[in-house]
């Protein structure tokens, strides 16, 4: 199961996304926004971490219109790792080598096709483990 959510900056490209993921067969829980009024990206992305880190979402996806607001917000809950991502490769390594469990993408920055092409390369990404789960362990002691 894969979160999903967005601001009002956000909600054509989340759509694209969900529907993107769910034609791949997964299952996914859209938190909002579910109009294009003016809404706090904070608000959203606590909903869909919350999800993410209690286990009920094993990944999830946060747009808004740049993708930073989201990233720094996402940050800030416990057990998140939300990575701001640009490019696949990126999108990749986020897995790979930071097992993040979010990633955040910007509506006003990506194009379509290419944020499809970057949320390919997460969700088929695999966490590499060993000397990167040293690392992790490290970046989570940061939250105590
Ligand atoms: C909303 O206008 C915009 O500030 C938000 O979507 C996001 O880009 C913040 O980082």
């Amino acid at each position: 199961m894969l979160a999903i959510g967005s601001d009002h900056g956000g909600i054509n490209l989340k759509k694209i996304i969900k529907e993107y993921l769910e034609k791949c067969g997964f299952e996914v829980k859209d938190f909002g926004t579910y109009d294009t009024n003016s809404c706090d990206y904070p608000d959203i992305a606590k909903t869909v971490c919350d999800a993410v880190s209690s286990g009920e979402c094993e990944k999830g996806i946060l747009v808004c219109g740049t993708g930073i607001g989201m990233s720094i917000a996402a940050n800030k809950v416990n057990g998140i790792r939300a990575a701001h991502v640009t490019d696949t490769y990126s999108a990749r390594m986020a897995k790979e080598h930071n097992n993040a469990n979010i990633i955040c993408l910007g509506e006003r920055i990506t194009g379509c096709d290419l944020a499809v092409e970057i949320v390919k390369s997460y969700v088929e990404a695999d966490f590499g483990g060993d000397r990167h789960q040293r690392r992790i362990d490290k970046i989570m002691a940061l939250e105590k």
